[in-house]
């Protein structure tokens, strides 16, 4: 603002000395470097100068050390940094008081203007917290913030240590230079661990010797330091994540960690501050008044604060549920911890290195066949394109086409409609096409449109859809068998989903007497003899499928239908064997497992789709319950575990966003050790890649991308250039163009150049 206008009076009010901070080293990227050379080019030069380079980052685990390179980092002190933006502004005429502690604002009164940029803890934003309405979460891990001589000046460096101490014996390091002769290096682990290690008794120094000694292989003899000998007690903290409703309040803004902070695994908090700055000295100037000032300050801001709030959020719980990788293998530990705030992608890494890349899709490949790649050029095809097995069901590659409801049956009986449907997207190149949830009697159905697998004439037609698909193509195909329970006897899709029809309703049953909505019929509560009669029906269907040919039978246990109904608390409200708790919620759902599987080939396997979270809290099911739900699953032997959420209440909020249910399925499949597939949102061939990369799920199901088009897989590998992809024969031409055009328009991107 000095810069600006040099008739501001500008006041900086600090509590510390000038050399005084906490903290060492910070990281700022290339980007933020740009914005303050844009805002002030003598500040940024000098920062420039004070930086510290690198490029690679390397992970430390069990016994290995995995580097891979581009990724661009620089770092300062700092103190540094504070010193040089405190020389600049005292230049500029900037009056800086410091060792004043500011108890309250009265003393500030007259100003104009007050900008609170007090910190993570501030005061400011305490004292007017009725209006700044802010919300912390304190997170769950441990972390002291330390500084050392040992050099870490090739690489950014992961260093994590299992003490073998019981079960929460991990702990790690996140180190990096940032002068020549300092590096930083922050110790982070779970509350459990820092019990187990004593280090909730310890003083300040006995915890410094206490990781000297744990990471002594790391510090080549060099000591941890502290610099936080103000802070009283151990100085180990936990973070706090800080949003706020509002930004402002008259003639008072916050800034910085006082408005919002982001967890140091991204390393961003000061380049959110000082970009914020930049943005309100901005604004101060060019709009007509303060208020819209503010308001165009927190119109832009927070959106740039909530994108990295969101990716630091993902940063953060990986490291808090670390403990859940630590059965990777090295490749996919590192593949993990890489892309544990989802910004950075498959593609992005390969950009970054592509030798490391191509290493680690190398290893995903020989894990995934069994087979060792020839040495020499890379050969390893996408991730998307391994095959996958499920007892005896080969599958050719990663893609699923989720189920989904086409309404088009007429009495249960899949119509030609069907067969075109299905038939195309198995000719367009998934892996595994599983069809829309089938119901195993007429009042089992959604709606009037939905197919079933009660009559000898659904079984002949499913048996015309399955043989063309073995027929004409090398994709698998499954049946998703259901019942619909509360959620019974609605309209079809495209009129008004989940509304009871106009006429010919059909009596509804489910767990207990609630109703999906207040415009629902109220269902029967299910007796044994429901129940029996229930079980016998999926039994009978079952063989009907098996006599079909299906490949794959899935259960849906999700969405409100029936099974979903008894597994959640929120429908399920039976005094008897069959409701209370999650043990007896899941009591039916699992013997009826028992029985279909009986009925089902052993060398078949059995999915079951589960809801992983009804998205109302604690009320309702919660991830950590579908963590449970997957052990029971696992125990009676289900093969894999189709991971879906919500669509169980009409109080639900769900949190959407790019690829939102694959955390569910990545804490599944890595909690309970079983497979998983993760759908829903995910869109792209990267999201892909990256999902089964990271060993979030072994499967990626995608609906809605496979009705806009059913060749998705296909044009997928023609873009990837991956060429073992089969087509059907009568389309080899389409392919060759196909490819052709891809290839060209790879060399325009990579030229620049239009071709006409
Ligand atoms: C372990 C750790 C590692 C980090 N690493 C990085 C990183 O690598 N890269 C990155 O970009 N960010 C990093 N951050 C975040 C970064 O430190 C903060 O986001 C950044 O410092 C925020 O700047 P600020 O000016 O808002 O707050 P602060 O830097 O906290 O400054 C607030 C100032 O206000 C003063 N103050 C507070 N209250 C009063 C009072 N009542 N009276 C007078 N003065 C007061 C304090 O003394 C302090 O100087 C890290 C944070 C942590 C905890
Ligand atoms: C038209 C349509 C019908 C659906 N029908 C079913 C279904 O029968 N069974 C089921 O489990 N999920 C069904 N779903 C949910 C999808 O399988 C999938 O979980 C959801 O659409 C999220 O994936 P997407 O983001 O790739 O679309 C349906 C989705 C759509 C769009």
């Amino acid at each position: 603002m000095k810069l600006r206008d040099p008739g501001h009076e500008i006041v900086v009010v600090e509590r510390n000395r000038p050399y005084d901070t906490f903290g060492w080293g910070v990281v700022l990227s290339d980007e933020t470097l740009a914005n303050l050379k844009a805002a002030d080019p003598v500040s940024a030069a000098e920062i420039a100068r004070g930086f510290v380079y690198w490029d690679d980052i390397a992970t430390h685990y069990r016994g290995t050390v995995a580097r891979s390179s581009g990724h661009g980092f620089c770092g300062i002190g700092r103190k540094r940094l504070l010193n040089i933006l405190q020389d600049r502004a005292r230049a500029l005429g900037v009056e800086l008081q410091f060792e004043t502690e500011i108890e309250g604002l009265e003393p500030y009164k007259g100003c104009d203007l007050i900008v609170a940029c007090d910190g993570a803890n501030s005061k400011v934003r305490s004292t007017l917290a009725h209006v700044f309405r802010p919300d912390i979460d304190v997170r769950r891990t441990k972390y002291i913030w330390l500084g050392t001589h040992q050099k870490f000046d090739d690489a950014f460096t992961f260093i994590f240590e299992e003490t073998g101490k019981g079960p929460g014996g991990w702990i790690w390091a996140h180190a990096y230079q940032f002068e020549p002769e300092t590096a930083t290096f922050i110790v982070e682990c779970s509350e459990s661990t820092w019990r187990n290690l004593g280090f909730d008794r310890m003083s300040q120094e006995g915890a410094i010797a206490a990781c000297e000694r744990i990471f002594a292989g790391n510090l080549g003899g060099n000591r941890l330091m502290t610099n936080a000998r103000h802070l009283r007690g151990s100085a180990w903290l936990n973070f706090n994540r800080v949003l706020c409703e509002s930004w402002s309040h008259e003639n008072i803004v916050l800034m910085g960690d006082a408005a919002a902070t982001a967890h140091f695994s991204v390393g961003s908090g000061t380049k959110l501050a000082l970009e914020s700055a930049i943005a309100l000295a901005e604004y101060l100037h060019t709009e007509p008044t303060m208020p819209a000032a503010f308001r165009r300050y927190e119109e832009d801001r927070r959106t740039q604060v909530l994108r990295l709030q969101s990716a630091a959020r993902n940063s953060t719980e990986w490291f808090e549920d670390v403990e859940r990788y630590f059965g990777l293998d090295p490749v996919q530990f590192n593949y993990s911890l890489l892309t544990r705030s989802q910004r950075i992608s498959h593609e992005n890494l390969r950009q970054r290195d592509k030798a490391w890349l191509e290493g680690a899709e190398t290893w995903f490949e020989e894990q995934a066949t069994g087979h060792k790649l020839p040495p020499g050029p890379n050969t390893a095809r996408p991730p998307m394109f391994t095959p996958f097995r499920l007892r005896e069901m080969h599958l050719k590659n990663r893609v699923v086409v989720s189920p989904m409801a086409q309404y088009k049956a007429v009495d249960g009986t899949p119509t030609d409609w069907h067969l075109v449907h299905l038939a195309e997207r198995a000719k367009g190149g998934a892996g595994l096409v599983v069809t829309e949830m089938t119901c195993v009697s007429p009042e089992g159905r959604i709606t009037p449109g939905c197919t079933g697998l009660y009559a000898p004439a659904h079984e002949a037609a499913w048996k015309r859809i399955v043989d063309f698909v073995h027929a004409e193509t090398d994709a698998r195909i499954a049946i998703q068998l259901g019942h619909s329970g509360p959620k019974g006897s609605t309209q079809l899709g495209w009129e008004e989903m989940d509304a009871p029809l106009d006429e010919g309703n059909w009596e509804l049953m489910g767990p207990s007497p609630v109703a999906w909505s207040p415009s629902n019929q109220i269902p029967r509560e299910m007796t044994h003899a429901d129940m029996d009669r229930v079980r016998s029906q999926y039994v009978a269907a079952t063989r009907m499928a098996e006599r079909a040919g299906f490949d794959m039978l899935e259960l849906h246990y999700a969405h409100g239908y029936l099974l979903s109904a008894f597994i959640s608390p929120l429908t399920n409200r039976r005094h008897d064997e069959y409701g209370g708790s999650l043990d007896s919620r899941m009591r039916f759902p699992l013997e009826l497992y028992r029985t279909v599987r009986a009925a089902w080939p052993a060398a078949k396997p059995i999915s079951v789709r589960i809801s992983a979270s009804d998205w109302v809290g604690s009320r309702g099911i919660t991830p950590a319950d579908a963590v449970e739900i997957a052990r029971l699953l696992k125990r009676e032997g289900v093969d894999i575990i189709d991971v879906s959420a919500g669509q169980t209440s009409v109080e639900a909020r769900p949190v959407y966003g790019r690829m939102f249910q694959t955390p569910f399925s990545d804490r599944i499949r890595n909690e309970v050790g079983i497979a998983t597939m993760a759908v829903g949102n995910i869109t792209e061939v990267d999201h892909v890649n990256s999902i089964l990369m990271a060993g979030r799920a072994d499967l990626v199901c995608l609906a809605r991308p496979h009705l806009a088009d059913p060749y998705w897989t296909l044009h997928a590998a023609a873009r990837a250039g991956y060429t073992d992809a089969t087509w059907p024969k009568p389309y080899l031409a389409g392919r060759d163009q196909l490819y052709r055009l891809a290839a060209r328009a790879e060399t325009s991107a990579e030229t620049g150049t239009e071709r006409v």
